[in-house]
């Protein structure tokens, strides 16, 4: 039997960020959602160049949140011409919030014109909050995001096993220190298992840990420049073995 979901509350700071009072952190930077996206999450996975050419391209995230990360994705995926045929977004989404708080969420943080529709797309499309996989798709089936509710400790091996394989790992699950339930040892074996041979990914974090649960992993980092003046974040690949 499933746990039954606990939804995510929509509770914004005085200046206008998401936060989580369950994990007492932000969803983005204060400088920018869509900024911190393409500077982290897409060009840390070197997007949208690796795609290109591909027929088809897949990304995981750990933690979907307000979906973010999903519709820069998916945008500069469209606005791409080279772009591989089809991609597909697989996210891991313990604490969902409901479509309505989707909608106020989106209305608040997207400051881009080509992303509103995109944005009120998916919360049309937003499944009702119950546990496990749920399969949606955008621009006549060339997008899919399998929004997966449940806990990425459970849900990571599931996708492993299910014969997923991710071109490009998006790790945004709260800070480390705030939510060391998404930077355990076992999720970075399940990401291991996950990620394709030419895998990259990409996080807003530099902590030590971190950083030695990938080397153990078999993944190579390097610390870049971060997003939003923060010092650094760490990107790279799965390890040549
Ligand atoms: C920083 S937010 C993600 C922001 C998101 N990627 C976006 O683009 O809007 C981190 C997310 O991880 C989720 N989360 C936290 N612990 C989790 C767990 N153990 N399993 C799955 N999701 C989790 C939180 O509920 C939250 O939505």
């Amino acid at each position: 039997m499933h746990e039954p979901l606990a939804s995510a509350p929509l509770v914004f700071r005085d200046d206008g960020t998401p936060y989580s009072p369950r994990h007492d952190d932000i969803y983005h930077s204060a400088a920018g959602a869509l900024a911190q996206a393409h500077h982290v999450f897409l060009n840390g996975n070197g997007l949208p160049e690796r795609w290109r050419g591909k027929a088809r391209f897949s990304v995981l995230e750990t933690g979907f949140g307000m979906g973010i990360n999903f519709l820069a994705t998916w945008a500069a995926w469209r606005d791409d011409v080279q772009r591989a045929a089809s991609i597909e977004f697989v996210s891991i989404e313990k604490h969902p919030f409901s479509a309505d708080d989707l909608r106020r969420a989106h209305a608040t943080i997207i400051d881009d014109e080509t992303i509103v529709p995109l944005a009120d797309a998916l919360a049309s499309a937003w499944p009702p909050l119950v546990p496990g996989v749920h399969r949606l798709e955008f621009d006549a089936g060339a997008v899919t995001l399998k929004v997966a509710f449940g806990d990425a400790t459970d849900l990571l091996p599931r996708l492993s096993r299910s014969g997923m394989r991710a071109d490009a790992i998006y790790l945004d699950g709260f800070a480390p220190a705030k939510n060391p339930d998404m930077w355990t040892p076992a999720i970075f074996a399940s990401l291991a298992d996950i990620a394709s041979e030419d895998a990259t990914f990409a996080t807003y974090t530099s902590a030590g840990d971190v950083k030695r649960a990938l080397l153990q992993n078999g993944f190579e980092y390097r610390k870049v420049t971060g997003f939003g003046g923060k010092r650094a974040m760490l990107v790279g690949r799965r390890g040549r073995s």
